[in-house]
């Protein structure tokens, strides 16, 4: 089908088929389909959506689009855990150890990422020497011998959602919903895991920040999924506000370090067991979520999911004495406090807004090539719900200029302080199974 045809039919809200969105994959990653064009069609799904149908078979054609990571060597039952992106999110370092504590095997595939903090590999270079790039081989046998293994992304795994993803950013296509699942679901896929939780998160700091568009979310992600011969599961969580009170890299290490040792703020700690909790049900370790909490509970109880997460730090070159001392992290220069203006409860903290004051501060990059200051971030003292007096102190920045005004000035807009009482919202709004 020529290209302009395929996409007046979807102008019009006629449904693709397999062969046609297959081909239209196929030429756009090698190039004969100019960029023009993709996004043309792009803007059309945007207006006019696709069936579950369709975005499985979008899923598929990018998931076949490049190399795929053959897991097949690793003995168990492999599951994986993606977020769909929130600020302060750090649940990755607790629940991996955790589940491999368990005996279940995690091969973790990770990136840098663009963004207000870093992704998950720069979080752990937080460590010094801390090494992702491996061979396949090697990964296997980390993953068989020791249950927990990361490795950086592969480089030619998905080109065509790079291709795409790459466009929709610039073409304010991104959150068209069919795109964002087919986007999320085809690195999964191609990553090899047998089965996947999903933490969608809903709120100012998430894609979704409605919960009727957020579930509808998941539910064509855990469709896609399942479609595609992987058991997948959708966890709806809170993300109106930061998760835990460290959003920052090396920041956020230390916190989720203070929830491996049995401390560290309770939002975190919950999801994080949750979300192990599914992981575990998924690989067939229990045969409940209830039973899942209670087992990654013990293990984050007698130090077992630690033990694993100092191990794996280790194993991968990284110095784990930082694991035992986590003040031991680089501090940035000047801790600055925020204060609040007035009395009365914390309504909302705008989270896509804390986000972008750590991103001033240099705990993200904007481009591939930006370095990223590990030691900076903001840590939110005061949460939704919390009563505050004027002069109270709401967050401290981390930073390493003195002149902090652009970030103060974003953080006092993130605040929303009401004199009526705030009633918590549920952490976890919803489950898709
Ligand atoms: N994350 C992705 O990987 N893709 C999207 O489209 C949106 C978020």
């Amino acid at each position: 089908m020529r290209m302009v045809d395929f996409i007046a039919n979807k102008r019009d809200g006629l449904v693709h088929d397999d062969e046609h969105i297959k081909q239209f994959v196929t030429e756009y990653t090698n190039g004969s389909i100019p960029d023009y064009q993709a996004s043309a069609w792009a803007m059309a799904v945007y207006f006019q959506g696709m069936t579950k149908e369709e975005s499985a078979a979008l899923t598929h054609a990018m998931a076949k689009s490049g190399d795929e990571l053959d897991l097949s060597q690793i003995e168990g039952v492999k599951v994986d855990k993606h977020s769909t992106g929130g600020v302060g999110d750090k649940t990755t370092f607790i629940l991996s150890p955790l589940v491999a504590a368990a005996g279940v095997p995690v091969a973790k595939m990770s990136g840098r990422g663009l963004g207000h903090t870093g992704g998950t590999i720069d979080k752990l270079e937080a460590f010094s020497g801390f090494q992702t790039e491996m061979t396949v081989d090697r990964f296997i046998d980390l993953v068989n011998e020791h249950k927990l293994a990361l490795v950086g992304q592969t480089g030619n795994l998905t080109p065509a959602d790079k291709k795409l993803y790459a466009l929709r950013d610039v073409t304010a296509t991104v959150n068209a919903m069919p795109l964002i699942a087919s986007s999320v679901m085809s690195k999964k896929i191609a990553a090899g895991a047998d089965g996947i939780v999903l933490d969608v998160k809903v709120g100012s700091g998430a894609f979704m920040s409605d919960l009727d568009a957020a579930r509808e979310l998941a539910q064509t992600m855990v469709q896609i999924g399942n479609e595609l011969g992987r058991q997948t599961v959708a966890v709806l969580s809170d993300m109106d506000q930061p998760l835990g009170e460290m959003v920052g890299n090396s920041l956020e290490v230390k916190e989720a370090i203070d929830v491996l040792k049995g401390g560290g703020p309770k939002d975190v700690r919950d999801l994080s067991v949750r979300l192990a909790a599914h992981m575990l049900v998924l690989a067939n370790k229990v045969d409940s979520v209830e039973a899942g909490e209670q087992l990654a509970n013990e293990l984050l109880q007698n130090g077992k999911a630690l033990e694993a997460f100092r191990q794996f730090v280790e194993r991968q070159g990284g110095d784990p004495t930082f694991v035992d001392n986590p003040e031991a992290f680089v501090k940035a220069n000047h801790i600055i406090p925020v204060t609040a203006k007035e009395d009365g409860y914390v309504k909302q903290i705008h989270a896509a807004k804390i986000g972008q004051a750590a991103g001033h501060l240099g705990a993200g990059r904007m481009t591939k090539d930006e370095e990223i200051d590990h030691s900076v971030g903001v840590q939110v003292k005061k949460k939704r719900g919390d009563y505050v007096n004027a002069g109270d102190v709401l967050t401290y920045i981390h930073s390493n200029k003195e002149d902090v005004a652009d970030v103060v000035k974003l953080i006092e807009e993130s605040y929303t302080i009401t004199k009526e009482h705030v009633e918590p919202l549920p952490l976890i709004m919803d489950e898709m199974l």
